[in-house]
């Protein structure tokens, strides 16, 4: 016993080591003044009041005054009270969307403009504006005070409490219930821009080694914000943890840290953490089974802290707080360290509404050329031209389709990007062209860390433009990163953009040709020596911008360049594929990001679809994790595994560490390379049917994959349900986490039947069923009431598929009826902007299966023509046998065939398919089943 446990200790203390000390690299809250600080205010503290109330050029516009009350309470606290005052402006949108803005008032002369952060907002929304007309005032129920209340939308209004004051959305009529709220919970706090007058320490801060100069003293800002009839609230990517977010601060919650958003390159993230990854997207999303989902967004790019704060947390205050006690609620803590509130209340109520809503905002997804949805194999690195050759022909040998060959850093001469080192890559040209022939593409990795040497045209140039990022003293920042010491892009400087983006040039980029796209990794910036492994946060932008303000956009302000340069090298004549590590509020209409450095460990297999589908939620619909998982070996099961979830995330790759041993699919014996080819062969399968989805998401902004309680809001049972999620509204897939898994629990919502995918034997909805766990797949169901279009023959590439035929799936529900759709256009070009797609409707009522167009009728339409048929038509769900099917209104017979679809697990389902009906996909058409 006593050994044992010494030994368990040891474990104990090995873990911890190995853990703490990358821990180490990065501040906790109480290392950051500002969150340290902001975390210890208690509730009730802000004393501003709303005054100066007037309607002006459409808008609500106040001014924030410290109370009296307030100014003589400063002396107690920390740092002292602003005195002057604030200026609150309040906005409304179409679509039931308010705005807050509060911002110093510059007529009293900051000699700063505080950071508001350009080019993510769509000048469409702004578009959007209502005019705000007529602002009445009304004593509140509660004795609360005076309010003042406008008009939001039909069945919703906006209110403004003047003293202390407090920002909120409630629905409209009497006693209308709170929806969104902001400082009802009085902790709100706006730290103002100061001219430096004495040496205290308001000026540096340190962290290990570094002095982080403020030259305006702290600027951060932080309040409250309540989602009422909320169960759980969820989004603010990017952290590698559960869905449904945990509290951080209350009753039963032990020295959590808040959620932290900060662009950082993690080395070995941890799973289960709030730590702050890659990217950044301060949104946050509350759902509830009373009313449904709001949502709250804060457009800043400085790093912010949010905590959840858990059920009784400000119990002890409850008698200052005038909160509403008959409506459920969850309250967080919102801290960010520079830049203004510009904050967007979003009242739902469907889930999908929310994301429309957001999306309405910062854009909807772009949606990605055909190739780039399918399967990308990736490495660091594939060595040289031999290697690139010896896999491509493999994919080909093993018959596992593929679209996508990646090189990572070291295909570059020394790591100045754009150049290829031309020992391992003499011919990159001819590659590339020889991959194409075969309907393949190529991705290159560009990074924003430009090395400093002389002789690389890219640092000649940029150093003699002046278009680096400046440290403190104006120098060009120097830092270190792959390419040793190396210097920044100022992405924030449009000129310098437009400048990069003309790099992507065929002329530019020698070696390139149209097949190939780009990576951009390391774009937090990472900074192997700076801060928390980033750039320092005095560091200066354009327009004398800190890099304290800019830090979470500066990836984004990356990827917008590199996708705009790939969009003018084909000028205009190709969509652009970028996966961009960092991500912003807005990165969805640039490309794709996928999850960073994650592990090969059942738990990251496991936390990469709350990862994804949080970040599917925030807008960014194609996202992925990397398949086998980047750091360490993953043993043959979990690889497979991974296949067999990856084929459904809506970025598909496979990646892994330059440590790591070759994990090509056929290295692992006959049978498991049969299993990885099946998986890959899955999303093939089903591209028709992903491709339509995206095509949906670039329209309305409802993602790809999406969380249960999206298609199902009133199911308790899904709401923190994060192991299993839906590919559209039509496919439920559960992972399977574990090793050598004998049964899994799957739970099926709605009352409705759902399909077994291979075996089309049906399960009841509403219950968990617990299935016997198979080697070749993991469970998928396609919902009762759908059709999903499929094309069926493997080929070696997307673009060999482009003339074959559709198989349509019909799942019946219980009224005997289905519905789906098949969009299609070229897959490549932006001409579908301009009308040129097929966008079909399919309908099974009544033993009639018909065909009929969705896309708008006149101009630009029927510019995409397609030859292509539907060979197979799959009916689960049918009773009793029919004995014919026709095609109307001709009444040509077609074959069919009553019968098993497949034997598995002893389980057989009996599925008609109807053979060869040869009608084309962009005609109007009927078959009749009898
Ligand atoms: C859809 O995608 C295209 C191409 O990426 C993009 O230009 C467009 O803005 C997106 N949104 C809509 C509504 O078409
Ligand atoms: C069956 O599906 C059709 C098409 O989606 C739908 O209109 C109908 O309401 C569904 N029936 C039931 C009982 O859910």
């Amino acid at each position: 016993m006593g050994q044992s446990m010494s030994i368990f200790f040891v474990i104990f203390l090995l873990i911890n080591c190995v853990f703490s000390w990358k821990k180490d690299e990065f501040r906790n809250c109480n290392q950051t003044p500002f969150c340290k600080r902001a975390r210890s205010r208690k509730p009730g503290a802000c004393s501003l009041f709303a005054t100066d109330i007037s309607v002006r050029e459409g808008d609500l516009v106040a001014k924030l005054i410290q109370s009296e009350k307030g100014v003589e309470n400063s002396e107690n606290q920390e740092h002292p009270i602003t005195s002057k005052p604030l200026v609150l402006t309040l906005s409304i949108y179409q679509d039931a969307v308010l705005r807050l803005k509060i911002d110093e008032d510059r007529s009293l002369g900051p000699r700063k403009k505080r950071f508001e952060v350009p080019d993510v907002i769509l000048p469409e929304f702004l578009e959007k504006r209502l005019w705000l007309q007529r602002v009445k005032e009304e004593e509140s129920h509660d004795g609360s005070g005076t309010l003042s209340i406008f008009y939001l939308s039909d069945g919703y209004e906006g209110v403004i409490r003047h003293d202390p004051f407090e920002v909120f959305v409630r629905e409209s009529g009497k006693n209308g219930k709170k929806v969104l709220s902001l400082n009802s919970n009085g902790l709100f706090d706006f730290e103002q821009l100061k001219d430096k007058k004495e040496e205290n320490e308001d000026w540096e801060e340190r962290f290990r080694s570094h002095t982080d100069t403020r030259p305006y003293g702290p600027q951060s800002i932080s309040f409250d914000v309540s989602f009422y009839e909320a169960d759980f609230v969820y989004g603010i990517p990017e952290h590698a943890t559960s869905l449904a977010l945990k509290p951080t601060r209350g009753p039963g919650v032990e020295d959590s840290e808040p959620y932290r958003l900060f662009n950082l390159d993690v080395f070995e993230y941890l799973h289960d953490s709030p730590f702050g990854l890659y990217g950044t997207i301060p949104l946050m999303i509350s759902h509830g089974n009373s009313r449904g989902s709001s949502g709250f967004f804060w457009l800043t790019a400085a790093e912010m802290q949010i905590d959840v704060l858990g059920p009784g947390w400000n119990d002890e205050f409850s008698s200052v707080l005038r909160l509403p006690s008959d409506q459920k609620r969850i309250d967080t803590f919102w801290m960010t360290e520079a830049g203004v509130v510009d904050a967007f209340f979003f009242v739902g109520p469907g889930p999908k509404d929310v994301v429309r809503q957001y999306t309405g905002v910062t854009g909807t997804p772009a949606l990605p050329q055909l190739f780039a949805i399918a399967y990308h194999q990736c490495r660091w690195n594939y060595r040289d031209e031999e290697d690139v050759y010896n896999v491509d022909s493999k994919f080909d040998e093993h018959d596992i389709p593929y679209d996508v060959l990646w090189l990572d850093i070291e295909h570059t001469d020394g790591k100045r990007y754009f150049t290829w080192d031309r020992a391992l890559f003499p011919n990159p040209d001819e590659m590339q062209t020889k991959l194409a022939a075969k309907g393949r593409h190529m991705v290159t990795i560009v990074d924003p860390h430009i090395k400093r040497d002389d002789s690389y045209y890219i640092h000649k140039e940029a150093s003699q433009k002046g278009y680096y990022v400046k440290d403190a003293t104006g120098k060009d920042f120097d830092g270190w990163c792959w390419s040793g010491s190396s210097s920044y892009l100022d992405m924030l400087n449009p000129e310098i953009r437009s400048w990069w983006s003309g790099k992507f040039s065929f002329d530019n980029y020698i070696g390139s040709t149209p097949s190939l796209h780009i990576w951009n990794d390391m774009n937090e910036p990472s900074v192997f020596n700076g801060p928390e492994v980033s750039m320092p946060r005095d560091a200066l932008h354009y327009g004398d911008v800190e890099h304290r303000e800019l830090h979470n956009a500066y990836g984004y302000y990356f990827h917008m360049a590199t996708s705009d340069g790939l969009v003018k090298r084909m000028e205009g004549k190709e969509r652009p594929f970028v996966l961009s590590r960092a991500f912003f509020p807005g990165s969805q209409r640039y490309g794709a990001v996928w999850t960073g450095d994650n592990t090969a460990e059942w738990e990251h297999l496991r936390v990469s679809v709350p990862m994804i589908l949080t970040l599917s939620l925030t807008g960014i619909s194609f996202s992925g994790a990397d398949v086998g998982g980047f750091f360490g070996n993953p043993d043959t099961e979990l690889l497979v595994r991974w296949y067999q979830l990856g084929a459904y995330y809506p970025f598909f790759r496979g990646h892994a560490h330059h440590d790591t041993k070759r994990r090509e699919p056929w290295l692992f014996g006959e049978r498991n390379m049969e299993l990885m080819r099946e998986a890959i062969h899955v999303r093939y399968m089903l591209l028709p049917y992903f491709y339509t989805l995206f095509r949906e998401a670039n329209t309305s902004g409802i993602p790809v994959a999406r969380p249960l309680w999206m298609e199902y809001p009133s199911d308790v049972n899904t709401f923190s349900n994060d192991e299993a999620f839906m590919v559209g509204d039509a496919l439920l897939v559960q992972g399977i986490y574990t090793e050598r898994a004998k049964h899994v629990p799957v739970y099926l919502p709605g009352d409705q039947s759902w399909f077994d995918m291979k075996t089309g034997a049906a399960y009841k909805g509403g219950a968990t069923h617990k299935l016997e766990a198979l080697e070749d797949s993991i469970p998928a169901f396609q919902r009762a009431g759908t059709i999903i279009p499929r094309k069926d023959r493997f080929r070696r590439s997307t673009t060999q598929m482009e003339n074959d035929p559709y198989t349509l799936v019909i799942a019946l529900n219980s009224s005997k009826a289905a519905v789906g759709e098949l969009y299609v256009d070229n897959g490549k070009s932006f001409e579908f902007q301009q009308g040129a797609y097929i966008h079909r409707r399919f309908k099974f009522w009544n033993g009639k299966l018909t065909s009929s167009n969705l896309a708008p009728l006149g101009s630009g339409h029927n510019k995409f023509a397609s030859e292509c048929i539907v060979e197979r038509i799959i009916l689960l769900g049918l009773s009793p046998q029919p004995k014919t099917a026709l095609i109307e209104p001709a009444n040509q017979k077609v074959d069919i065939e009553w019968g098993p679809l497949l034997l598995r697990g002893g389980k057989s389902s009996s599925v008609l398919t109807i053979r060869k009906p040869n009608v084309r996909i962009a005609d109007d058409w009927t078959i009749k089943i009898s």
